[in-house]
């Protein structure tokens, strides 16, 4: 996960593995360079523009939210699929945004410039103005936009100028069964046939910069796109990953992990247990529900899949021995040396302590997220209306209190329109047990204590306002001082909601916070001492949403005794995975149609079509969508997801072990010309032979 600006100190390496790119064609501020046809997606993914046009790629699940914002039981995108016929048919998004990162500056000196002699807080507030004005003069006489990120835990600092575009429109998305296909069954898994991506474009106005949605908006004209490699693939043939990946932690110490391994993650996993299988259950039942819920399941059921397949790669490499050893290593290595012993002989033992000392907090914290945050959401609804229900006096006094209450019920429209009560009900009481067992009667609020979860279940769900959408209404419609007051008293959904957020603000919040802050200083330190001690170990900063790069090779892997992981999957695998009858391999008639009759256009390799293939590429959340790119900067498929012995490496990287999965772009081609019929897609982007 390497910082793009610094990639030329990797060319040599690179090179060896055959790339015939230079550090320049890269990453280059001067002159147009791989860097600006990758974008930040929705700030959470990562995209690739593939044509002079503004044409771009990304992961299905990535504009998955946008597809299901179009669709409805009329126009159902999400089993259907969409496909814009010309550009006068693409779909706007409020909100959504692409950036491309301008440059990449190492500011650490002028972060620290003037800290000479500073400690605490002073010190702080020193770099806190330098940083300030780095910003400020980065974003003098442009459109840009900057930010100054810590890198290390504070022992580097960057500068990261970006451009962010508004009008990003789609443009078309194959049906789920491809998009998704093999669901939360293949999620995480090899081998792997799922088409993961969705196809948007960017906008600009008519002066090539970014602008909100407007007729009057042209498509843009990038610095850069990918040409896609249309060419056979050779297993051992170098690769490369540029994307934002989100969050890892390589520093964490044995005794984080072992509290992660053993309560945190246990807890977590339970808690989602629960939850997926009422809506799981639901979503079989009704089309609606599946439409209303499709999103939310997918965004729930990821982390949990994920978290059962880190737990048991982390065990089966026996990861806490590893960081036992290393920490061994470490404080062996300090104490060969005064200096060192007194910078960094103690740290390991102080992060250590520190887990022992706040991990209940933090487990209160995190367990406080999954209840409120993923779990019911009669939840999130408290919070979307708190506001205005502590302002209701002032409105009523002021003025404008019948425009906010007419606002309130057109927002719970877009809200209910996702919602299912019977569904949100059993969440809550599944959930609301499951809470109190993981963190024990009494560390939760009375109120949750007062009867039991079915008790309250019911009480709630039939009479708060918060669960009900004409309840609500009838609510708003008459609502002042006086009602709110009694509703404060009254509503048990509303109450509970209360109770519940300040406990947690009052009891696990500000220990989490501790926990959080002093374990980044001693991770600060400790870092500082691996980059000391260690000079000649690879070392790369933890992911911070930053672009970075990783490179690696196309192969398979054999994390298994006994067994080989092949490095690529073909369309035959999908209709011999559909003839095992589970749902998650359902197919619309057309593949089966294309499939029979071998139709393979020429996106095929040795009478196969690729779907999907590995590679021993480092990434994580956040690298979704990125581009794998081949020796000669073309792109060979979209990054989507990583193999379920491998999401580990958001702890330990293992190149022996871990392995990304990408969409073979022969096969997101194949799609948009065989199967959906837009074929003036794939003559829009550059193909290489
Ligand atoms: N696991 C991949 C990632 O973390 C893909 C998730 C979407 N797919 C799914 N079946 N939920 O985002
Ligand atoms: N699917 C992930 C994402 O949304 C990427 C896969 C991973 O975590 O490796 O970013």
């Amino acid at each position: 996960m390497l910082i793009p600006s610094l990639i030329g100190a990797f060319e040599d390496d690179m090179k060896a593995m055959g790339m015939r790119l230079s550090a320049q064609d890269i990453y280059d501020v001067n002159n147009s360079s791989l860097k600006d046809a990758i974008m930040h997606f929705g700030g959470g993914c990562t995209a690739e523009l593939v044509s002079g046009q503004g044409l771009m790629l990304t992961n299905h699940h990535c504009g998955y939210s946008q597809v299901q914002a179009h669709s409805s039981l009329e126009n159902d995108y999400l089993k259907y699929g969409f496909w814009a016929k010309n550009k006068s048919e693409e779909l706007k998004n409020p909100g959504l945004t692409a950036s491309r990162i301008v440059r990449i500056e190492d500011v650490t000196a002028s972060v620290f410039f003037g800290t000479e002699g500073l400690e605490g807080s002073a010190k702080l507030l020193k770099m806190k103005e330098n940083t300030d004005q780095l910003i400020a003069d980065a974003m003098t006489n442009n459109h840009f936009e900057a930010d100054v990120k810590a890198f290390n835990y504070g022992n580097e600092f960057y500068m990261i100028v970006e451009e962010t575009f508004l009008d990003v429109r789609l443009v078309g998305t194959p049906p789920n069964s491809i998009g998704k296909f093999g669901g939360d069954t293949d999620n995480w898994v090899w081998p792997r046939h799922t088409g993961d991506f969705s196809v948007f474009r960017i906008y600009s106005d008519v002066n090539n910069k970014p602008s909100e949605y407007s007729e009057s908006n042209v498509p843009y004209t990038p610095l850069h796109f990918l040409p896609v490699s249309a060419k056979n693939r050779v297993p051992g043939e170098f690769t490369m990953v540029y994307g934002f990946p989100g969050t890892t932690e390589q520093h964490l110490t044995s005794g984080n992990l072992q509290y992660i391994m053993d309560i945190e993650r246990p807890a977590r996993i339970a808690m989602r247990d629960k939850s997926i299988s009422v809506i799981d259950a639901s979503m079989r039942s009704s089309d609606l529900i599946r439409i209303q819920y499709s999103s939310k399941q997918a965004r729930i059921a990821n982390g949990w899949k994920k978290w059962i397949g880190q737990l048991g790669g982390l065990k089966t490499v026996d990861a806490l021995q590893i960081k036992l050893d290393r920490e061994k290593a470490y404080n062996d290595m300090a104490a060969t040396n005064e200096e060192w012993n007194k910078k960094y002989g103690s740290v390991i033992g102080e992060m250590n302590a520190l887990v022992e000392k706040y991990k209940m907090a933090d487990f209160g914290y995190v367990m406080f997220i999954e209840y409120q945050y993923v779990g019911p959401e009669l939840f999130g609804r408290a919070r979307t209306i708190s506001k205005f229900l502590t302002e209701i006096g002032d409105l009523e006094k002021n003025g404008g209190l019948a425009e906010a209450k007419q606002a309130q019920i057109e927002g719970a429209k877009g809200f209910y329109k996702n919602y299912d009560e019977a569904t949100d009900k059993q969440i809550f009481q599944l959930l609301t047990e499951e809470y109190i067992n993981r963190l024990g009667k009494d560390n939760v609020p009375a109120i949750l204590r007062s009867s039991s979860p079915e008790e309250l279940a019911n009480a709630i769900y039939s009479k708060s306002i918060l669960t009900n959408q004409a309840r609500f209404e009838k609510f708003m419609a008459k609502a002042n001082s006086k009602s709110m007051a009694k509703l404060l008293k009254k509503d048990l959904g509303v109450k509970l909601w209360k109770e519940t957020e300040e406990t947690f603000v009052k009891t696990y919040l500000p220990g989490a916070q501790e926990f959080k802050g002093q374990m980044d200083q001693l991770l600060k330190t400790y870092v500082a001492g691996k980059l000391e001690m260690f000079p000649d170990e690879a070392q790369w900063p933890d992911a911070n949403s930053t672009l970075r790069i990783t490179y690696g090779k196309l192969e398979g892997s054999a994390p298994h005794d006994g067994m080989q992981y092949t490095e690529h999957t073909t369309l035959d695998g999908i209709i011999t995975k559909n003839n095992s009858g589970n749902p998650d391999y359902e197919l619309l008639p057309r593949m089966h149609e294309l499939a029979k009759a071998k139709d393979y256009g020429d996106y095929a390799q040795d009478g196969e079509l690729w779907v999907c293939f590995t590679g021993s590429n480092h990434t994580t959340g956040g690298n979704s969508g990125s581009p794998v790119i081949d020796a000669d900067g073309n792109l060979l498929g979209l990054n989507f997801d990583r193999t379920w012995e491998s999401t580990m490496s958001d702890y330990m990287f293992d190149s022996s072990r871990c392995r990304n999965i990408t969409v073979d772009i022969r096969y997101v081609m194949w799609v948009m010309d065989r199967y959906a019929g837009a074929k003036h897609l794939v003559d829009e982007m550059t193909i290489v032979r």
